[in-house]
Formats: C-alpha cells, structure tokens, sequence
C-alpha cells in the first residue's frame, strides 16, 4: 500500500490530497480538499499574483491538516509528500514547496516535486482504467496543449497555442461582453441563448499544416464585431458568445483531429487508443461534444475525467507523486527543488514564444 500526500497552490487553488494504491487495486482519493480563492481575484477581472501567494500562505497549513483529517490517516503513515513545483506563479509555487519540504523533513518522508502539467496528464489513470500511450488535449487559463503521453515521464507535445490560452480566450470575450470573471462559464451559458449563425468569425489555424492552436485573431474578431453595434443588447451578448464558441469548438476539433492522425501514424498497433482531455475548458459542452464526435469518427475512446479532477486540484498531484514512486523515477534531489515558474512537461520539443497567459497558469 502506497499512500501520498499532495499539495497543489500553483495559481488561485490552495489545495491537499491524500492518495492511496493498494497492491492489485485501484487508486483510492482518501481525501481532497480544494480551496478556491476565486472571489478574491474575480473584483480584478483575474488572477493577482500577490493576493495569490498571500492566501495561500494564509490557508495552505490549515488545509494540509484538513486533508490528513479528512483521509483517516497518519502523516506518520504516509509514503510521501508530492508538491507542485511549477509551472504556475511563482509566488504560490514557493508556498507550497516550501511548506511541503517542512512537512517531509519534519516527519522523515521523501519529497517528490511534482509538474503541474504532469498532474493533469496522469489525472485519468486515477479516476479509470487507461493505459499507455494516450493523447491528452490539456486545455485551461494558462495552457492550451496537445501532448502524447507514452509512460511516467514520457511526454510529447504535440501542438501548443503560439498565443493565448483557450480559457485565457473565453476569459477576455466575457470582459469584452461585459460577463464577470471567470469568462468561461458564463460564455457558455449565454451561448446557449444565442445563434451561432449570427456572426462568422475566423476559425484560426484551421487546416493549417503547423499543428498548433492560435486565439489572438479570435479575440480581435470578437472585439470588432462587438464595437461595431455596440451597445450591445443582452441577445447580442448571447449571439456572439455562441458564434464564438462555435468557432472555437471548430478550430479545436481541426487541430485534435490531425493529431489523433499523427497518433494512428505513430501507434498503428494501438486498438482503440484515448483522447483525455483535462483543464477547466474541459468543462465546456459545446467543445466536448464536438470532441466526441471527432473521437467517434476516428475510432478513439473520449476520456473526461470527473470536473473536480479537471481543474486544479492536489489529488493528481498525490497521484503523480504515486506513479513516479511506482515506475522508478529519480525524484532524489527534491529538497533541493527550487520552483520554476516555467517549466515545460517536454523538454525536447522547442518551446514556442507567447503561449499561455503569464507562462504560468495551467
Ligand atoms: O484548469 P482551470 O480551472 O484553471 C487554470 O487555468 O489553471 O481552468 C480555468 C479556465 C478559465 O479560463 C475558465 O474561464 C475556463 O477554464 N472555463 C471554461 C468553462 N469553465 C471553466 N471555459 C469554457 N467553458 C466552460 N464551461
Ligand atoms: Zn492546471
């Protein structure tokens, strides 16, 4: 029996899990407690760095011992302490690094520094049976990827966003629409009232031979079709929204289906391999409907992880720490882990200028 503790307070989530695998048996999440400091933030329209790192500091030790209660279990009983160590801002990844190295040394544990990134990738071989190699499409505030994951540790990106994020776009059009934060949630929901028909905004990248994602044009799309008949009337607001996310769903669904391409390609032996998908955009209907269809099509499985485990929280980041102890990876140096607020899942690939807003949220 393995049994991590996990901490997460990468960007505006103060958050603690503990984690367990049994011999022969699935994983088990004994505990997770997520904080969410969204209405600190949401009078500034997004994430303050400063107001982060302070709630952090100001909730993170009362939320670990929630966690312990929580799970039942000892932190004399536990195998590890798995922290985020980046990527993410910078002030909260020093919060809970530090207090996580406190933690570890103060009970004799080993430490495991965890990627943010690599939480969300492993998260759907905690809530189901998945195997390797799987497709991820992580999309959220601070990143837009398409990774191939083949193993613990074994990462690809595939296809990046050369601008903003995909919740980073979804943000700035509720702004615009004058929808409060976060945009995404509230940019679906007044998508459902409006016609998608309405507007035909640019679907950027679509058939484009570079893999990757771009919002920017999007963005400024939005922008200039709201000018143009502003004051907006409550339908319009709903009209844009939807034409917007009916761009967004096809521009999406064009740059995942040349990757599921390359992954036949590259796995021609894979059966019916997944697409996961991971990150708070994952919670949007109109983009993992039109996902599905694509995964149905291509002979793909669709694999969303329960919302809870999509967004930010510190069950995959126990969970990480779990599967680096099970597959070996040398995690000695942990201690001496500084935070790096940017820190790429794969190392190999050229990092691309410009993606994802502050470099930092996941
Ligand atoms: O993964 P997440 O909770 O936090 C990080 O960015 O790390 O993702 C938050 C992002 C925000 O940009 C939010 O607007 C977007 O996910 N989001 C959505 C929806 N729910 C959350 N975007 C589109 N549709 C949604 N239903
Ligand atoms: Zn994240």
């Amino acid at each position: 029996m393995i049994r991590v503790l996990g901490i997460e307070t990468s960007c505006d989530e103060t958050a603690a899990s503990v984690v367990s695998l049994a011999n022969d048996s699935k994983p088990e999440i004994l505990s997770n407690i997520v904080l969410s400091q969204i209405g600190e933030h949401a009078a500034f329209g997004g994430v303050v760095p400063e107001i982060a790192a302070r709630a952090h500091v100001e909730a993170l030790d009362g939320i670990i011992e929630a966690a312990l209660a929580d799970s039942g279990v000892d932190l004399a009983d536990i195998d590890a302490v798995a922290a985020t160590a980046g990527p993410g801002l910078v002030g909260g990844l020093i919060v809970g690094l530090m207090t996580a190295k406190a933690v570890a040394a103060a009970a004799g544990k080993p430490l495991i520094a965890i990627n943010h990134l690599e939480g969300h990738a492993l998260t759907a071989r905690l809530t189901g049976d998945l195997d390797f190699p799987y497709l991820l499409l992580l999309v959220s505030g601070g990143h837009t990827q398409i990774v191939r994951v083949a193993g613990v540790g074994d990462y690809q990106r595939w296809a990046t966003t050369i601008d903003d994020a995909l919740g980073e776009a979804f943000d700035k059009t509720a702004k615009m629409l004058g929808l409060p934060y976060p945009g995404g949630p509230n940019v679906e929901k007044a998508a459902v009232k409006g016609d998608a028909s309405r507007f035909s905004f640019p679907r950027p990248m679509k058939g484009s031979a570079q893999p990757d994602f771009s919002f920017s044009g999007l963005k400024t799309a939005v922008r200039q079709a709201a000018t143009a008949i502003a004051p907006l009337t409550e339908q319009e607001v709903c009209d844009i929204c939807a034409s917007f996310q009916a761009a967004v769903a096809d521009a999406v669904t064009d740059r995942v289906a040349r990757a599921l391409a390359r992954f036949r390609e590259e796995f021609p032996d894979a059966g019916t391999p997944a697409l996961v998908v991971a990150g708070g955009v994952a919670a949007n209907r109109a983009i993992k409907q039109a996902l599905e269809k694509i995964c149905l099509e291509d002979g793909f499985r669709f694999v969303a992880p329960p919302l809870n485990l999509c967004t930010d929280n510190a069950a995959m980041i126990a969970w990480a720490g779990i599967e680096h102890l099970n597959s070996g990876v040398d995690d000695d140096n942990a201690f001496d882990f500084v935070p790096r607020s940017r820190w790429p899942l794969d190392t190999i690939s050229t990092p691309v200028v410009g993606s994802g807003r502050r470099g930092a949220k996941a």
